[in-house]
């Protein structure tokens, strides 16, 4: 072993070294337990006594010439890679970050919950029911003739004999009244399916908001007064509604309702949402015939009464946004919806 040549290679290898790990490498072939400089210091004991200093002494520089350079190696390498990383890791808290997009209710989704909403604070109870349910409480049921037209496969969607895509959310009533005894005040929303050719106030599949009171002595003027509260909550606190005489086989007598037009001076001048009537029609309703009492159980119409009234959500959104085509609110597009987002 010469310790001259362990020096020098030793410290050329030092700085050789390219990264910490590679000079741990050197640090253990160096001054590790098998290093030849370790052994000739562990033989050192073995010489002959005046040998022994002067080999000794020289065997020790070299040890601490080659610690005190990979020490110093280590060092410079350590803050390279210090540096390097830090050069790498930077974050610039400058930047804009990764935008999150935050969804929202549809605007039909929207209208739907306020009115529910409405309906809940008056008293009522939120009920959800099937879209396909049967014949029986689609139209039997809800006292429609055997004969009437709205039956036919022309108009409703039939899954087989005795069962249907509900064609409005009235079944409702029925459901409602089959499985719980009356006092009842429920509202329910869903969606509601007929065979009609799509046009600006049609869609083949819509929502409906079914409203159903059943107590004692309710009369026409408890279904108004709803009705009223209703639209001023909905179109403003100014608005009146008013009832027309119509026709539908559930109730008796039954009214179309319009809301006193928030559009316009209602002075007869031209407006695009009543076309200068003043009223705009918003529901059908009426009193519960007392044919339908007749369908359930545990509801005897010499105690009871009771209204009902069913609306399209969509007609209602499509009217407070001035949105002119109902399909619209179907067909997704962003532009449209992100307004109402
Ligand atoms: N079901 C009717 C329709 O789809 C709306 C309706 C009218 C519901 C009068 C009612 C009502 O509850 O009393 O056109």
């Amino acid at each position: 072993m010469n310790p001259d040549s362990v020096q020098s290679e030793g410290l050329q290898a030092i700085a050789d070294a390219p990264d910490t790990a590679a000079l741990e490498q050197v640090r253990i072939a160096l001054l590790g337990r098998k290093a030849p400089l370790v052994l000739a210091l562990r033989e050192l004991g073995s010489l002959a006594p005046e040998e022994r200093g002067p080999r000794g002494k020289v065997l020790n520089q070299v040890r601490q010439s080659l610690e005190a350079a990979l020490d110093a190696r280590e060092s410079e390498l350590e803050a390279a890679e210090l540096d390097d990383r830090l050069r790498r890791d930077r974050i610039d808290v400058t930047l804009p970050g990764a935008r999150v997009e935050r969804g929202f209710a549809h605007l039909i989704e929207q209208t739907g919950r306020e009115i529910l909403e409405v309906l809940v604070g008056l008293g009522y109870r939120i009920s959800d029911g099937p879209e396909v349910d049967t014949v029986y409480r689609n139209f039997d049921a809800l006292n429609h003739a055997p004969t009437h037209p709205t039956r036919q496969a022309t108009d409703t969607y039939y899954i087989d004999e005795h069962t249907v895509l509900r064609t409005h959310t009235s079944p409702m009533q029925i459901r409602t009244m089959q499985s719980q005894p009356p006092p009842v005040y429920m509202a329910t929303m869903g969606r509601c399916y007929r065979r009609d050719t799509p046009d600006a106030t049609h869609t083949a599949m819509f929502t409906q908001i079914e409203g159903l009171a059943v107590d004692r002595g309710l009369s026409l003027a408890h279904l108004k007064g709803t009705l009223l509260a209703f639209a001023r909550e909905m179109f403003g606190a100014d608005r009146e509604v008013r009832l027309r005489p119509h026709f539908f086989p559930f109730t008796e007598p039954s009214v179309e309702v319009d809301v006193s037009c928030f559009n316009c001076a209602r002075d007869g001048s031209p407006c695009r949402v009543c076309k200068g009537e003043g009223w705009v029609e918003v529901l059908g309703a009426g009193m519960v015939d007392p044919a339908l009492f007749g369908f359930v159980e545990g509801y005897d119409p010499e105690l009871w009464t009771g209204y009902a009234w069913g609306m399209g959500v969509e007609r209602i959104a499509a009217l407070r946004h001035a949105v002119p085509d109902i399909r619209w609110l179907w067909e997704n597009d962003l532009r449209l919806m992100e307004q109402f987002g």
